[in-house]
């Protein structure tokens, strides 16, 4: 099929390639020109594992191109929107103005029967919207949106848990339902599930999912607080809880909390939508959610500050971690950097190493030190904080191999990650979040 993909941001170019190499014949389009001049090259602008294979796979196929033209989604059976939908600036609401750029410049190319897809998270209510301004073209509009996780995005886009697709219940709309359902026939015939709904019910489910999140990692969150409290420990409070099948251990991890691009600005723009449609108490739970996950970046921070007693002006510390989890480059409302940078503020001499962000971290803060090498931010430390799980850290580090750089054996583990009894043994004095 002829599909064009609108955005190519960390979910448009993954789709643009996953789609390709389904079988696809597949324009991506972005108005970034270094961004596509850098696809165009088969070289992912972002990190993210499996997709240089992907784009140059793709590319030499020919079944895969971009483009910063418009005109050239003309012809596309099916046009995926996948802009950013960031929180505006000065509120909690979502910015809607790419999506509707980008519907303002698709317009003029849509003929009757195109399926018009879209994939950004928006606010209830928004497909319905943009429905009614495609409305004279004939093409019809049908919400899909996409769960996928950095780190892991074609993996989730190539074998989702489940395909979600909203549609007016008419003819176009059951006719557009079919055209997805081919776009995604391999996945659908081999069991993923292909549920259809109503317009509202798809955009919601997005929004709904990032909430239930969110909710579950503050959950735990909350735990680790009383577990400091009462001498407690929300690891294995957490393993216990994760052995009823009914809650499940995924999404029960205590530490520095939720960051990124996603979960933070998406719950935000869910309660801003419910306080608009006049229900905003329906989730008043969620500025709580959020509260409690900033407050553990403060945690983090006075582990260090306790740990260096009371004191952190001009002692050296080395932050393992800049990116919001590992693999990924994405430093957007990163806990790690926030931790990293809130030291910095109270005079600790801060040196930030991570394997894939440092770049994107010195940009937005360069008043923090880095270090390329993991051993060269060790070296000297008078407290170690790790704040992002990368396998380098969490699996590669020996405590007796770090124990020989730094000055200080104090490490505070922002992601209980380690085997805190090994590094204790190794003369480390060990701070978990929540931990005994
Ligand atoms: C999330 C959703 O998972 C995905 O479905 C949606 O499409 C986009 O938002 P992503 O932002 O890539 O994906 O990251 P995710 O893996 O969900 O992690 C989000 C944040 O939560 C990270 O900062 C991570 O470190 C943190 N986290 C996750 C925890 O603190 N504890 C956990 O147990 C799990």
């Amino acid at each position: 099929m002829r599909l064009s993909v609108i955005g190519c941001g960390y979910l448009g170019a993954v789709h643009a390639a996953a789609m390709a190499s389904l079988g696809h014949d597949v324009v991506g389009i972005d108005v970034d020109q270094q961004k596509v001049a850098s696809l165009a090259s088969g070289s992912a602008p972002f990190f993210e594992p499996r997709l240089s294979e992907l784009l140059a796979e793709g590319l030499a196929s020919g079944r895969l191109r971009f483009t910063s033209r418009m005109a050239d989604a003309a012809g596309a059976d099916v046009h995926f929107l996948a802009v950013g939908t960031p929180q505006a600036p000065g509120g909690h609401a979502a910015d809607l103005r790419y999506v509707d750029a980008a519907i303002d410049l698709l317009l003029p190319h849509l003929r009757a029967g195109d399926v018009v897809a879209g994939k950004s998270t928006v606010p209830v209510g928004t497909a319905a919207g943009l429905a009614a301004r495609i409305e004279g073209t004939r093409a019809t509009l049908v919400w899909n949106p996409e769960f996928l996780r950095e780190g892991w995005a074609v993996h989730d886009t190539l074998t989702p848990d489940r395909f979600v697709v909203g549609a007016e219940a008419d003819a176009a709309g059951e006719r557009a339902v079919g055209v997805l359902r081919e776009v995604y026939t391999s996945a659908v015939a081999a069991g993923t599930p292909f549920l259809v709904t109503d317009l509202a019910t798809a955009e919601l489910v997005k929004g709904a999912a990032n909430a239930f999140l969110a909710t579950k990692i503050s959950f735990i969150n909350a735990m680790a607080e009383i577990a400091e409290a009462s001498g407690a420990d929300v690891a294995l409070l957490a393993d216990a809880l994760g052995h009823d099948t009914r809650i499940g251990r995924r999404y029960l991890g205590a530490g520095i909390g939720f960051g990124g691009g996603c979960l933070p600005k998406d719950i935000r723009a869910f309660a801003a939508r419910a306080e608009e449609l006049g229900r905003g108490e329906a989730v008043g739970f969620l500025r709580e959610v959020d509260t409690i996950n900033l407050r553990r970046r403060d945690r983090a921070v006075q582990l260090v500050v306790d740990a260096l007693g009371g004191l952190v002006f001009g002692r050296r510390i080395a932050v393992l971690g800049a990116a919001f989890k590992p693999f990924s480059d994405d430093i957007r409302d990163s806990p790690a950097l926030d931790v990293a940078v809130r030291l910095r503020g109270l005079g600790a001499d801060v040196v930030v190493t991570d394997p894939a962000a440092i770049d994107n971290a010195a940009a937005a803060h360069p008043q923090l030190g880095y270090a390329r090498e993991r051993d060269e931010a060790l070296r000297e430390a008078d407290a170690v904080v790790i704040v992002t799980e990368w396998d380098e850290y969490r699996r590669d580090l020996s405590p007796e191999h770090a124990g020989a750089l730094v000055r200080g054996r104090i490490i505070v583990d922002g992601r209980n990650c380690l085997d805190s009894a090994a590094w204790r043994a190794a003369g480390w004095q060990y701070h978990g979040m929540g931990r005994r």
